[in-house]
């Protein structure tokens, strides 16, 4: 029994209660002290003793206030004594005093601090997020600023804007999924096929300096191989001012090009065709998986494709009702999946959808 409740060896007449509320403010007391007693509870052993103190058979609290409270009283105080012994071993047994007697739960419970921890696998970021943020990051540095777009463009914005009217062959370039719309829509819509579309969004809105870049996702009707796929990821790139040169638009690619595949990476333009620039450039960097020496990712010649780039051609302009004569600019697209599969060194495009774990947690 609980040492110190010397209450419940006397009776109520005793311990001075004559009211039901004086009865009810000693079970209060009682039951205090059972709190205070469960609450010090450390090991198996004192389980035991506070198990006997408050339910032992002969000499547990609750049946000395059966002998010393509940059987002498009065009819005026009867009942209230019956109803709070009953409440105070319905809360005493409450406590599963049963199932702590059988001292399982108590040990179970019992925090083992010499455990392992519980490993948890951290998420990380998919490798062609982390790409599309390293080079966000390069030109960010540069006083670029980052926007998005629409991934369901209209055929204006996509290639007719671009210096590419309807029927113009260089649309060939592209393999384009259009969307189906109901009857009455006003135009046709494509999934965009390149994030062009957004330097002529960009210059509608806004006058030079222009300095932008767009990551986005872009959708080409491709069947699916190795180096293939019919979504994948550009970044599109657009600088016009009133005083941009070549030699500008050669620097950036450089100063790129060393920020994102080491110093030692070299650059290399070769004459292309885009109908919305001019002159335009495929850019080559040296080849990182054999630095340049040839190997099989860059078909024996030291060079890898990264972009399609050029001068933005003077006819753009007249879309968007800037001065030809009086802007220039360059402007760039690449791809990121393909760069990120490089750049990591992975054979198959494909594994950056196919989302298997295995290759998801290699991301550094
Ligand atoms: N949009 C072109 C493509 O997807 C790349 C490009 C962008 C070329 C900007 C020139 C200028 O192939």
């Amino acid at each position: 029994m609980a040492e110190d409740l010397h209450i419940v060896e006397q009776t109520l007449e005793q311990l001075g209660a004559e009211t039901p509320e004086r009865v009810a403010a000693l079970f209060a007391e009682v039951r205090a002290d059972f709190d205070r007693a469960f609450g010090s509870v450390t090991d198996e052993a004192s389980w035991h003793a506070l198990r006997d103190g408050w339910l032992g058979r002969k000499k547990g609290v609750l049946r000395l206030i059966t002998e010393n409270w509940l059987k002498p009283a009065g009819p005026a105080l009867k009942p209230a004594a019956g109803q709070g012994l009953n409440e105070l071993r319905a809360y005493v047994e409450g406590k599963k005093f049963g199932a702590f007697t059988a001292s399982a739960t108590l040990v179970a419970e019992k925090l083992d601090l010499s455990l392992p921890g519980v490993e948890r696998a951290l998420g990380t970021r998919h490798l062609v997020r982390q790409t599309l943020e390293e080079i966000e990051r390069i030109f960010l540095r540069l006083g670029y600023a980052v926007v998005g777009g629409p991934e369901i463009e209209t055929p204006y914005y996509n290639f007719e804007a671009l210096n590419m009217p309807e029927f113009h062959p260089a649309r060939d370039m592209w393999d384009t999924f259009y969307v189906d719309t109901p009857p009455g829509t006003p135009s046709q819509l494509v999934l965009r096929t390149h994030t062009s579309p957004m330097q002529i969004r960009v210059m509608e809105r806004q006058q030079p300096p222009v300095r932008v870049i767009v990551p986005g996702k872009v959708y080409r009707r491709d069947n699916p191989d190795a180096s293939h796929l019919f979504m994948f990821h550009q970044i599109e790139g657009l600088a016009v001012d009133h005083d941009i040169t070549f030699a500008d638009f050669k620097g950036t690619i450089e100063f790129f090009v060393h920020e994102f595949l080491g110093k030692n990476a070299k650059t290399r333009l070769r004459p292309s065709y885009f109908p919305f620039t001019e002159p335009s450039a495929e850019v080559d960097a040296t080849c990182i998986v054999c630095s340049g020496r040839g190997c099989r990712t860059c078909k024996q010649t030291g060079w890898l494709e990264i972009m399609g780039a050029g001068m933005v051609d003077p006819a753009v302009y007249g879309f968007v009702k800037y001065d030809a004569k009086k802007v220039s600019g360059f402007a760039f697209g690449m791809g990121v999946d393909r760069l990120a599969i490089l750049k990591y060194g992975i054979d198959d495009i494909q594994v950056l959808l196919q989302n298997d774990v295995r290759f998801l947690r290699q991301s550094p």
